[in-house]
């Protein structure tokens, strides 16, 4: 498989591409590439990563990440990635400052989407991807990367 330098922007459709190539089925080792290739290919991001529920309920611990060290637990309920967990739902932050309980994990961060990883019916992590920029992630962003998660999913039943 041929991998495209780093820090090459592609379109959705080419890192979607790319990812379908990336994906073996194992669940962590699916998660760490996927964060890689999102960081080298997605433009203007300072932040993305994956954070799991593990053996507690209703609490996130940190994944496969690229980017700055990042906080290591987030109860459901807690900032953006706990509100996507809790209501089972997409969030998209044009400006996180104005997100009440926003958790500051790095203070560059601006704007942030997070999408809800359900299997099951049950929330089992999320994907968090944050920019620099404020209002980076369009609907049309926040649409490839609920798709990068069922792509994901797909191959990790
Ligand atoms: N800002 C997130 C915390 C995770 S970091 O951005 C990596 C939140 O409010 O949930």
């Amino acid at each position: 498989m041929e991998f495209k330098a780093a820090a090459t922007q592609l379109s959705h459709k080419e890192i979607l591409q790319e990812l379908e190539g990336l994906l073996t089925g194992r669940w962590i080792t699916d998660l760490a590439n996927t964060s890689a290739l999102l960081m080298a290919h997605f433009r203007d991001i300072n932040w993305v990563g994956f954070y799991l529920v593990a053996e507690e309920p209703d609490t996130l611990w940190l994944g496969p990440f690229q980017g700055n060290p990042a906080c290591t637990m987030i109860p459901f309920k807690k900032g953006v990635c706990g509100a996507a967990a809790q209501d089972k739902k997409t969030m998209r932050i044009e400006n996180v400052d104005e997100f009440p309980g926003h958790i500051v994990c790095d203070s560059r961060s601006k704007s942030e989407v997070v999408i809800p990883i359900i299997k099951n019916n049950k929330v089992i992590g999320v994907l968090d991807v944050d920019s620099a920029s404020l209002n980076r992630f369009s609907v049309d962003d926040q649409k490839f990367f609920e798709n990068v998660v069922s792509i994901i999913l797909t191959k990790n039943h």
